[in-house]
């Protein structure tokens, strides 16, 4: 695959998709704002680089899911300007994604220059790889950079379409180090390597359960997915989250892993899903009327000690409900312990909303070897698919 530096790109411009899907919320005068710009920080080198060539950085992204309808909630305009505030650079932005007012823009702005199209999902083609949007969006560039890492699982016009109209292409930086970050877990990865899944559902990681239990010597499972697993051995669970119907799924799991998948041994219980209600530990069993929302002190500690004899660590998902305070002991317990076994020289990789919200919530996200901007791609990554956003680089 042809790299970004491979390219020369002066005078041109350049269409550059990156992931600006990022929360926002309303601030007190009003106006929308950022939220958390990881995900715009993590695109700005590419971006530089760009303006630094000589070209002008047409960006598009999508933001939220606004289903073909152009929604004021999702328009990008907070999100260019919170990009001009950390660039230092004047950010021009479009009213719209496509059209001959976009188009009159996209001749108007010069080599060094910013330009941001309106949310790419505003077009209802977007989402359906629509091969009349993805060549309106070629007919803007003479070069194509899909830095779009959380996005690169989706096939759309933006992410797969437009690339096979240009052809000068490549993946951005942050991609590629996504890429290389992520394509070693698979490949080739120091042992002792640990995996730490969490979440709610057993049914949303069920590839990546099996697509590491071929890698990993430990599989430790948190999260209310545990709790299916618990029912598996034949335990009780009270009134905790439990998939019914994954129960023999959890089993044949349990069965091809044995010693591998470890389980948690306590849970943190309370009557209600509520930070307030009092909670109380529970050892193997959850009885009638209590339901587990966090791992317990006990688990935490023997998944702390498999996790400082790491040499990699993969993790993703939380360990219980991390945004109550109550139940957010385990969670934060299994980024410290991550933290700690970086220290100690372990290559460690964070990914997915929540356990990256919980990691960055604790001010530890510099700690970690690499904190993947992906959720969706990086489980589909680390599941051995292609992603269709960077087999379209290679075509
Ligand atoms: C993400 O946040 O995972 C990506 O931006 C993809 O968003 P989507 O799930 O709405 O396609």
């Amino acid at each position: 695959m042809t790299t970004l530096t491979d390219l020369d790109l002066q005078g041109k411009r350049v269409l550059i998709r990156v992931d600006f899907n990022v929360p926002l919320s309303t601030g007190d005068d009003g106006a929308r704002v950022v939220d958390d710009d990881t995900r715009i920080r993590a695109a700005i080198p590419t971006i530089q680089h760009v303006l630094s060539q000589g070209a002008t950085a047409i960006l598009v992204s999508h933001l939220g899911r606004p289903k073909g309808e152009v929604n004021p909630e999702f328009s990008k305009r907070p999100v260019g300007r919170h990009l001009s505030l950390l660039t230092g650079h004047p950010v021009v932005i479009a009213p719209a994604v496509v059209g001959d007012d976009v188009q009159e823009i996209v001749r108007s702005v010069g080599a060094g220059e910013i330009l941001l199209l309106e949310n790419v999902r505003f077009e209802a083609g977007e989402t359906k790889n629509d091969p009349h949007l993805a060549q309106q969006l070629a007919a803007m560039a003479d070069v194509y950079v899909n830095d779009a890492f959380g996005t690169a699982h989706r096939a759309h016009a933006s992410t797969e379409g437009v690339a096979h109209l240009i052809a000068e292409k490549a993946p951005g930086f942050l991609m590629q180090r996504e890429l290389d970050t992520l394509g070693k877990l698979i490949t080739d990865p120091d042992k002792p390597f640990v995996a730490i899944v969490g979440g709610a559902k057993v049914s949303d990681k069920i590839g990546i359960i099996s697509q590491l239990l071929n890698k990993a010597d430990h599989l430790l499972i948190g999260g209310a997915m545990a709790y299916t697993f618990l029912r598996a051995q034949g335990l009780t669970t009270g009134t905790s989250l439990v998939e019914e119907n994954r129960i023999d799924l959890a089993r044949q799991l349990l069965d091809e892993a044995g010693d591998r998948i470890h389980l948690p041994s306590d849970h943190t219980c309370a009557a209600a899903f509520d930070n307030d209600a009092s909670s109380t530990v529970t050892q193997g069993s959850i009885p009638e009327g209590l339901m587990g929302l966090d791992i317990g002190p006990q688990t935490l500690a023997t998944y702390a000690d498999v996790i400082a004899e790491a040499k990699t660590i993969v993790w993703n998902g939380p360990m219980g409900v991390f945004e109550m305070s109550s139940f957010a002991k385990g969670t934060h317990g299994i980024a410290e312990a991550v933290v700690a076994a970086t220290d100690n020289g372990a290559f460690s990789v964070v990914g997915g909303g929540d356990s990256v919200a919980a990691i960055v919530g604790a001010g530890m996200a510099d700690r970690v070897s690499h904190v993947s901007t992906g959720g969706g791609a990086m489980l589909e990554l680390l599941e051995g698919k292609e992603l269709p956003g960077v087999k379209a680089l290679k075509a």
